[in-house]
C-alpha cells in the first residue's frame, strides 16, 4: 500500500489507517503517517494505547467464545492485523461467524482480501450512526441468526461517534435484537486518569487528530461508558482501564504499573 500512496492521489488520513500505523501495520498513506506521527509526538503513549486495546480485543473475544457465543459483529473493525476475531474466535469455538463492519473502504477492502474463501466470514462497509443499515445488511442476515446469542464488538470505534445521545442511541438499537446471553464489548478512548497536563496533551492531540482526519474524535469519562450497557448485566471486574480487564499472561506490559495511563476504557456486558 505505501507503493499505491507514492504514485496515486493524495489520501485524507483515516482512523483506521491511523491506528494501523500505530501497530506497525503497512496498510497506510502518507497523511495517514504524517498525522499518526504528529499525534504520537504530542502523546507517546498512543501506540501502546493501540497494542493494549487489542490485547483487550483478544482476551474478551477468547472470553465470549469460552462462554458459548458462536457469532461475531466486529463493528469499526479496522484494518486487518495479527490476532483478527475469527482467528482469536476460531481457537476455542472453530465454526465461529464473524461479520466485520467498517466505515473505511481500505479497511473493507484489506480484510475482504484476507478472507477469501471464507464461507463463515464476511466485511461490509456500513456505519456505526445507521444501525439498521448493519442489521439490515444481506451479509449480516447471511451470516448472523439473532435467534442464537452474538457478540456485538465496539472496540476503539464509538469515541468517532461524538454526539453522547447519537452514540447512546446507536448502541441500543445494535443491541436491541439481541437474544438472553448474548453480549456487548466496548473499548473507549478517555482521559478520565490522566492528570494535568497530560489530560492537555491529550486534548491538544484529540484536536489534533480531528483536524487532519475525516472522522471526529471524541473522549468519554467512566460513566459515560457505562452508560453503554445500560440494562445489561456488566460482567467483572465493569469498566476498567485496558489492561485491567481480566489481564492474561501474553498480555503487552506497557501500563503494567499504571493501567490509567492506557487511556482507554473497557468493558464487557451481558444480555439478559
Ligand atoms: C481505532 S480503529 C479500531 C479497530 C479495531 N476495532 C480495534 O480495536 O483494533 C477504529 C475503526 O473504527 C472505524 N470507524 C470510525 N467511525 C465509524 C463509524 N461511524 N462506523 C463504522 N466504523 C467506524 C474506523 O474506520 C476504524 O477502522
Amino acid at each position: 500500500m505505501a507503493g499505491a500512496a507514492q504514485s496515486g492521489e493524495p489520501k485524507p488520513a483515516t482512523a483506521a489507517r491511523i491506528y494501523d500505523y500505530h501497530l506497525g501495520g503497512i496498510h497506510n498513506f502518507p497523511a495517514d503517517r504524517e498525522a499518526a506521527d504528529a499525534v504520537a509526538k504530542l502523546f507517546p503513549l498512543v501506540p501502546a494505547l493501540a497494542r493494549n486495546n487489542r490485547a483487550f480485543l483478544r482476551r474478551a473475544v477468547r472470553h465470549l467464545a469460552e462462554s458459548g457465543v458462536r457469532q461475531f459483529l466486529d463493528i469499526g473493525s479496522g484494518i486487518p492485523t495479527a490476532g483478527n476475531v475469527h482467528e482469536v474466535a476460531r481457537t476455542i469455538v472453530p465454526d465461529a461467524k464473524v461479520v466485520y463492519v467498517d466505515l473505511d473502504p481500505v479497511a473493507v477492502s484489506e480484510s475482504l482480501e484476507i478472507l477469501d474463501g471464507d464461507e463463515r466470514s464476511a466485511a461490509v462497509r456500513a456505519d456505526l450512526r445507521d444501525p439498521d443499515s448493519i442489521l439490515t445488511h444481506s451479509q449480516v442476515r447471511r451470516l448472523i441468526n439473532f435467534r442464537e446469542p452474538v457478540a456485538v464488538l465496539l472496540i476503539a470505534v464509538l469515541h468517532f461517534v461524538p454526539d453522547d445521545e447519537a452514540a447512546v442511541d446507536a448502541v441500543s438499537r445494535l443491541c436491541a435484537p439481541l437474544v438472553p446471553g448474548s453480549f456487548l464489548a466496548i473499548s473507549h478512548a478517555s482521559a478520565d486518569g490522566l492528570a494535568e497536563p497530560r489530560s492537555d496533551d491529550l486534548a491538544v492531540a484529540k484536536d489534533l487528530y480531528q483536524r487532519s482526519t475525516t472522522t471526529p474524535f471524541h473522549l468519554r469519562s467512566r460513566p459515560q461508558v457505562e452508560r453503554f450497557f445500560a440494562g445489561q448485566e456488566l460482567l467483572d471486574p465493569g469498566v476498567v482501564w485496558l489492561p485491567e480487564w481480566r489481564p492474561a499472561p501474553d498480555d503487552p506490559t506497557d501500563f503494567t504499573d499504571r493501567p490509567a495511563l492506557s487511556a482507554g476504557l473497557a468493558g464487557v456486558g451481558r444480555v439478559r
